[in-house]
């Protein structure tokens, strides 16, 4: 078995002024050095990229975005495209966040699209799947993450998967407090390692599957020790250095 290095992930969605977000760059970056195991990522919007750029250059952390464009250059008035992210200084890039399917219309293949360009523009996809609470209690989980895995293996084949980390968040649990339980977690995280298996056993086993989903300090430790979770992607608390911190540590 592989040893997968853990990853976690800000995601900072739509909040942050240039003065709010320098601080929490700042508080990040003083505390990196405490972080012995976890690749630290942070994902603000836009136009607060360049900040993160200027502040953790030269740290371990990376930095990406939250969306972005299939399309490279032309007139797409309000989109930023995969190249665009990488001329920047982005490694990674979310795509099929929750909010963007349910607000924004994007659908399977859509993502699907999205995550190709991404890799074609030289960023690491953070692909997003997860049910909503109606889902599950039907139980249709399964079928759904299946449903929108597979529609990213059937445009770029399941070798594509290698260089790409996946975030499993269960709608229900995104900004409600309610976080999956870790067993709950590790079982839907088994699911997806095991479909991508189906196809290819060592990409499978070299994945890197994140939770997200209300995990704050207090629950990453016990998510992230489940087999199968490898670190997080996190909303509401990376917003608060010292918070996004202890998530960075609960792998260590
Ligand atoms: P919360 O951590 O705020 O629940 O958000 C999770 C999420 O959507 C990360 O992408």
């Amino acid at each position: 078995m592989s040893v997968r290095q853990p990853l976690v992930a800000g995601n900072w969605k739509m909040n942050g002024s240039q003065a709010e977000s320098a601080k929490l760059l700042a508080g990040i970056k003083q505390g990196l050095g405490s972080v012995k195991k976890a690749q630290v990522v942070v994902c603000p919007p836009f136009i607060l990229i360049p900040l993160a750029a200027k502040e953790l250059q030269g740290t371990s952390a990376a930095w990406g975005g939250q969306n972005l464009d299939t399309h490279k250059s032309g007139a797409y008035t309000g989109e930023v495209s995969g190249p665009m992210l990488k001329d920047a200084g982005c490694a990674y890039v979310i795509v099929g966040h929750s909010e963007r399917r349910a607000m924004y219309g994007e659908t399977d293949q859509v993502v699907a699209e999205k995550f190709k360009a991404a890799q074609e523009a030289g960023l690491i996809p953070i692909l997003c799947v997860g049910e909503l609470l109606a889902e599950r209690e039907a139980n249709q989980t399964e079928a759904v993450v299946a449903r929108q895995l597979d529609a990213v293996v059937n445009l770029v084949g399941v070798a594509a998967l290698a260089k790409s980390v996946v975030a499993y968040e269960p709608v229900w649990a995104i900004g409600t407090g309610k976080t999956a339980s870790p067993q709950q977690a590790q079982d839907v995280h088994r699911f997806i390692r095991a479909r991508v298996a189906g196809k290819d056993a060592k990409i499978a086993d070299n994945l890197k599957i994140l939770y997200g989903g209300s995990m704050k300090g207090s629950n990453a430790k016990e998510l992230i020790a489940q087999p199968d979770i490898d670190g997080g992607l996190i909303g509401g608390a990376s917003l608060v250095a010292e918070e996004f911190l202890t998530i960075c540590r609960a792998p260590d």
